[in-house]
């Protein structure tokens, strides 16, 4: 470290060189994230809450206030009355906490957990973290957890089967409901990975059910900062039975709580602001309209793969991300590279993978498919 500081503006030089070598999402150059430039009113919020921190929520009530009441919002847009549940920063840390408490509620010696091989990774660091064997079941050929395979795979150490309504690499939906009756015949708890269909499902008209209006689901993962135009860090993580939350609660000695059932202790309260800033003014009919502009550039993008020579749909998209087969995908996510499109490669299958988030325009869409005809 500097013996003296560094003049104010030579630090702010130094800051904006760092984020002009940043891909920006406006400039159409990042195609394999799930996030996107946040609404204006929750970047506001963000920068409002900037120094609050929900660890200690009796110093910060207002804003613990604004952490429930996005929590409710998020659990009404799940079907649920009731409920409990909290920001988290994340996927990652609202799928950990998820296996967490089945994990506590479990009677095993030896638990287990039981998802579909499309899971996210994250499931991978929750069972390293809890000790808890993951068992990972074929898909059907639509990239979808096989009903069957899951259940060869449960046995009386399950504590916990997964399920994904939108699936990191193909976006696709997992048949929650069967799901469910396994989960209920075993006793097993269910949990939904909404990470990124959250936002987009329940906008969609004629989309399968996944969430809290099948009986079998105990809790639910999605994100305001992906398709919920909040900023990032902003996860949800919503429980169907508040008592669920004791399987994985700590005391916490010192602070104006008693205890807590975060992961993290110093937990930033502008991702909870920002959330309910983006649901308030966004309300149903802003997600909604969200959500359909994201899926005709999808569609936009399936039929001119599917209208090409060289490329091929894995899947009919059913969330906004389409799935590309092509020689080498690797080689071509490459080349694409070159040219300025951040694209990635998915594993199963191994495809590119292109997400059509709000910041990815009509444009943008074009362009891609024409530097992606000319590199196939
Ligand atoms: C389905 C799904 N679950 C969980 C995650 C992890 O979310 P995060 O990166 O916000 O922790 C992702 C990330 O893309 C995802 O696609």
């Amino acid at each position: 470290m500097r013996k003296r500081g560094l003049d104010p503006d030579q630090v702010r030089k130094h800051l904006h060189e760092a984020r002009e070598r940043d891909l920006s999402y406006e400039n159409g150059d990042i195609m394999s994230s799930m996030c996107t430039t946040p609404h204006p009113l929750a970047e506001e919020a963000h920068r409002l809450f900037l120094e609050t921190y929900l660890g200690d929520p009796g110093l910060f009530p207002g804003t613990s206030q604004l952490e429930d009441k996005a929590v409710e919002k998020l659990a009404n847009l799940l079907n649920l009355e009731g409920g409990d549940g909290y920001i988290t920063t994340g996927g990652t840390e609202s799928n950990i906490q998820a296996l967490h408490i089945a994990r506590n509620l479990s009677n095993s010696d030896e638990p287990s957990a039981v998802v579909p091989e499309s899971a996210h990774f994250s499931f991978d660091k929750a069972a390293d973290m809890l000790q808890i064997d993951l068992k990972k079941a074929e898909l059907d050929d639509d990239y979808r957890a096989d009903p069957s395979a899951i259940e060869n795979l449960v046995d009386g150490d399950t504590a916990a089967i997964v399920g994904v309504a939108g699936t990191t690499e193909t976006g696709q939906i997992d048949p929650i409901r069967e799901l469910g009756e396994i989960a209920e015949e075993n006793d097993a708890y269910l949990h939904v990975d909404a990470a990124f269909g959250g936002f987009v499902l329940p906008f969609l008209t004629g989309a399968p059910r996944f969430d809290f209006s099948i009986d079998a689901v105990d809790s639910v993962t999605l994100d305001p900062h992906k398709m919920g135009l909040s900023t990032i860090p902003s996860g949800g993580l919503i429980v169907r039975d508040p008592d669920a939350l004791n399987a994985i609660r700590t005391d916490t000695p010192y602070l104006t709580s008693e205890d807590q059932y975060t992961l993290t202790g110093t937990r930033t309260g502008a991702g909870a602001a920002s959330t309910y800033a983006a649901l308030e003014t966004l309300g149903r009919n802003g997600y909604r309209e969200n959500a359909e502009i994201c899926m005709e550039r999808t569609k936009q993008l399936a039929r001119r793969v599917e209208n090409s020579r060289n490329l091929e749909l894995t899947v009919e998209p059913v969330t906004n991300l389409v799935s590309i087969g092509l020689d080498d995908p690797g080689k071509a996510a490459e080349k694409l590279d070159e040219k300025g499109g951040k694209v990635s490669v998915s594993r199963l299958p191994e495809a590119l993978r292109v997400v059509l988030m709000p910041h990815v325009h009509q444009e943008t869409v074009e362009r891609f498919v024409e530097e992606l005809e000319e590199v196939a």
